[in-house]
């Protein structure tokens, strides 16, 4: 059949389209800036209909009504990634939290979380019957190419990214058509001490690297301080407005990458609408799924590919926790360790977590021993540089002893003496 009967065919409402969804099954949301708003707002107003449907994704932008206290009889939220609109829900017990590495959860879709329903949200098809998941590839499209009931959100706002971001209009079961605006993410307010993490950093990187970076102050202090550099490339979880920046300042040209040279390439994006119309069919950005982008065998065929994170807390062993704060989940490890491990394995390769030295009410975030609770997201096996506003640890083959000596040195001078104090109990025969 061609495609334009189909579309025609399949369209419908967003009140009709959530009907079709069972009341206890299992649905996949379209991630970050890709969830389908109408869509989760049709679904969320029919929840009279639904008994318990689970709901899962990463980061979610939207309201995330279905976490709300009182839809528990409705939905029960499972969280691969806990961000500030699912934080309380996760804490509170009304939702659940599954860890896992960002790149295994197309895998998860196939095996321990097959999908009744997908909720997507896609750009008009072009005249072939293509349509472009535009922001969000990541699990979005294995959640497309597996779940029993596929409905799109058809949006003219959403660009039409290239790569592997394609899925034909014979794959979506409903379609409904509604123009909105995607959320957007402001640039973070860069202060002195996040500029001063920013350029530890960028002295870490030569002309010629491939970047990986997250969202937040701190990469976005990093590519700010980045404009000296020559012929980098990108091949990241995720991009943001900054690297549209260090595009047109001719900085970032994926002209030495050992693989995909001449692209940037990336998962998902978040940022404003200026990065929205940037990736816009352009060429130069691809998106493909997390199970090729975020695998550490993938990203190791970078040459020289460092990547850049932040975290909570990091022991003097160099233990990283980044996803909790003691037993409370905040966050999840996201690509973390993906790109820690393919860094590691990449020829020339370098991972960085880089963090303020002091959290909310001057606590020192280096610590003895991580709060009592706390998960290890990056372990000390796997830790490499550690950067504060304070100085650069290379943990990498240096003793535990070396390793509390190097990191007391990147501390807040005024958490110094009780971290030293604490050695006299870990070391008994001290330091040096
Ligand atoms: N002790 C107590 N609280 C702490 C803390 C510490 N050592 N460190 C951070 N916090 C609190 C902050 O005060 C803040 O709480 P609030 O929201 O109530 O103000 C919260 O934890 C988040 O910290 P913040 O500094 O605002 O986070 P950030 O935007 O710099 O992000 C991470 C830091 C670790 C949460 C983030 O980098 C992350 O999620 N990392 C894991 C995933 C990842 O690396 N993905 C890779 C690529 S996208």
């Amino acid at each position: 059949m061609d495609w334009r009967a189909q579309y025609r065919e399949r369209l419908t409402t967003a009140q009709e389209a959530v009907k079709l969804i069972g009341p206890r099954g299992r649905v996949a949301l379209g991630h970050a800036a890709g969830e389908p708003a109408a869509l989760v707002a049709a679904m969320v107003a029919n929840r009279a209909a639904y008994a318990g449907l689970e709901i899962v994704h990463m980061v979610s932008l939207g309201r995330a009504a279905y976490a709300q206290g009182g839809m528990e009889g409705s939905f029960r939220h499972n969280a691969l990634f806990v961000g500030p609109r699912t934080r309380e829900a996760v804490r509170e017990g009304r939702a659940d939290f599954t860890p896992c590495f960002f790149h295994e959860i197309p895998e998860l879709f196939s095996t321990a979380l097959p999908l009744d329903a997908a909720l997507v949200q896609v750009s008009p098809p072009d005249r072939h019957g293509f349509c472009s998941l535009g922001v969000s590839v990541d699990y979005t499209k294995a959640a497309v190419e597996g779940a029993k009931l596929v409905i799109a959100q058809v949006n003219p706002r959403m660009p039409r990214t290239m790569g592997g971001s394609f899925v034909h209009v014979s794959r979506l079961d409903r379609i409904v058509e509604a123009s909105e605006e995607l959320p957007e993410l402001p640039r973070s307010a860069l202060g002195d001490v996040e500029m001063a993490i920013g350029e530890r950093c960028a002295a870490l990187v030569r002309d010629g690297d491939c970047l990986q970076l997250g969202i937040g102050a701190i990469p976005d202090a990093v590519l700010a301080s980045l404009k000296g550099k020559r012929d980098l490339g990108i091949h990241s979880e995720m991009i943001s407005d900054g690297v549209v920046d260090l595009v047109e300042a001719g900085v970032v040209t994926c002209s030495r990458k050992s693989l995909h040279p001449g692209k940037i390439v990336a998962t998902f994006l978040m940022g404003t609408r200026r990065l929205y119309d940037f990736v816009d069919d352009n060429p130069l950005v691809e998106l493909y799924p997390v199970d090729y982008v975020n695998d550490p065998a993938v990203i190791m065929r970078n040459d020289n590919l460092v990547s850049i994170n932040s975290c909570v807390q990091v022991d003097l062993a160099g233990q990283v926790a980044s996803e909790t704060v003691g037993p409370a989940q905040i966050s999840a490890v996201g690509g973390q360790v993906d790109f820690v491990r393919g860094a590691a394995m990449s020829r020339g390769g370098r991972s960085i977590i880089a963090m303020s030295a002091t959290a909310k009410g001057g606590i020192s975030k280096i610590v003895a021993r991580l709060d009592e609770g706390a998960a290890v997201t990056t372990s000390r096996n796997d830790v490499d540089y550690v950067v504060t506003e304070h100085g650069v640890a290379r943990l990498k083959g240096l003793t535990l002893r070396q390793r509390a000596r190097a990191l007391i040195g990147i501390a807040a001078p005024e958490a110094r003496p009780a971290l030293l104090e604490a050695c006299s109990r870990l070391f008994p025969r001290g330091l040096d």
